[in-house]
C-alpha cells in the first residue's frame, strides 16, 4: 500500500464511506418494505409519510441520488487507476491477483446492481414522480400497498429482481471486505464488524428476495 498516492487513498476512503451511506439507506429501505408483507396499513402509512414529507422528498432524496451517482463515478475512477497501475507497480505486490479479482467482481456486480436500479426506478420511482409532480393526482394515502403488490404479479420481473439481489449480495460482500482494506481498520472489534458485514451482505438481499417472492405467491 506504500506506493499509493494520498489522493488514491482519499478516493478509496470516499468510496468506502459512500458505500456505508448506501448500506444505511438499504437497511431503512428494507425495514419499510418488509412491513408490506405483514401489514398493508403500516406499509401505507410509512410510504405516505416518506412520499409526502418535504425533508425526505427535497433533502434526503437528492442526497441519496447524489450518493448513488458519486459511488458509481468513483468506482470507475478507481478501476481506471487500478488498470493503469497494474502491470507496473501491481506486479510486485503480493496479493495483486486477489486485488484484480476483487475489482473485476465489483465491476460486474456493480453493473448488475446499476441495471437493476434502472428497472427499479422505472417500476417505482418514475410513476411516483409522475403521479405527484407531473399529473398532480390527488394523494390517496392507501394506494401504496396495492401499487407495490401489482408489480410483483409478473414472474419475469420477480426473477430479474431475485437474480439482481444475488449480485447485490456479492457486491456487498466484496465491498465490505475491500472497504476494510482501504481504511486500514484493524482493532479488536474488526472480526465482529466483519461478521456483521457478512450477515448484512447476505441477510438484506435475502430479505428483499423474500418480499418479492411472497408478493408473487400471494397474488
Ligand atoms: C423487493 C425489493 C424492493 C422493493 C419492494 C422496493 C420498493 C421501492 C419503492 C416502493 C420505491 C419508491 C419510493 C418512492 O419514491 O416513493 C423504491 C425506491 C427506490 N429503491 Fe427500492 N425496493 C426494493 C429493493 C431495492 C434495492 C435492492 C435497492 C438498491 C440496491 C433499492 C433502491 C431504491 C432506490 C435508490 C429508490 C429511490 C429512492 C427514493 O425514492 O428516494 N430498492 N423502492
Amino acid at each position: 500500500m506504500g506506493a499509493l498516492s494520498s489522493s488514491t487513498i482519499f478516493r478509496k476512503v470516499a468510496m468506502a464511506l459512500s458505500g456505508l451511506f448506501l448500506m444505511i439507506f438499504l437497511l431503512q429501505h428494507f425495514l419499510i418494505n418488509i412491513t408490506s408483507v405483514f401489514s398493508a396499513d403500516v406499509f401505507n402509512q410509512l410510504s405516505h409519510f416518506m412520499g409526502t414529507n418535504p425533508l425526505v422528498q427535497f433533502v434526503l432524496q437528492p442526497i441519496l441520488i447524489g450518493g448513488v451517482i458519486f459511488h458509481f463515478l468513483m468506482g470507475f475512477v478507481l478501476e481506471w487507476q487500478n488498470n493503469r497501475a497494474r502491470g507496473t507497480k501491481y506486479a510486485v505486490f503480493k496479493g495483486s491477483a486477489n486485488a484484480s479479482w476483487m475489482s473485476r467482481n465489483m465491476l460486474i456486480s456493480g453493473a448488475t446492481v446499476l441495471a437493476f436500479l434502472a428497472l427499479h426506478f422505472y417500476d417505482f420511482w418514475v410513476p411516483e414522480i409522475k403521479h405527484k409532480y407531473i399529473d398532480f393526482l390527488p394523494e390517496d394515502p392507501n394506494r401504496y400497498h396495492a401499487e407495490l403488490v401489482h408489480k410483483f404479479e409478473d414472474l419475469v420481473r420477480v426473477l430479474i429482481y431475485v437474480v439482481s439481489f444475488f449480485f447485490l449480495s456479492l457486491h456487498l460482500l466484496h465491498g465490505f471486505a475491500s472497504s476494510f482494506q482501504s481504511m486500514g481498520i484493524n482493532n479488536k472489534y474488526t472480526p465482529l464488524i466483519k461478521s456483521f458485514g457478512k450477515l448484512y451482505a447476505v441477510g438484506i438481499p435475502l430479505g428483499f428476495a423474500f418480499i418479492a417472492i411472497i408478493h408473487f405467491l400471494n397474488h
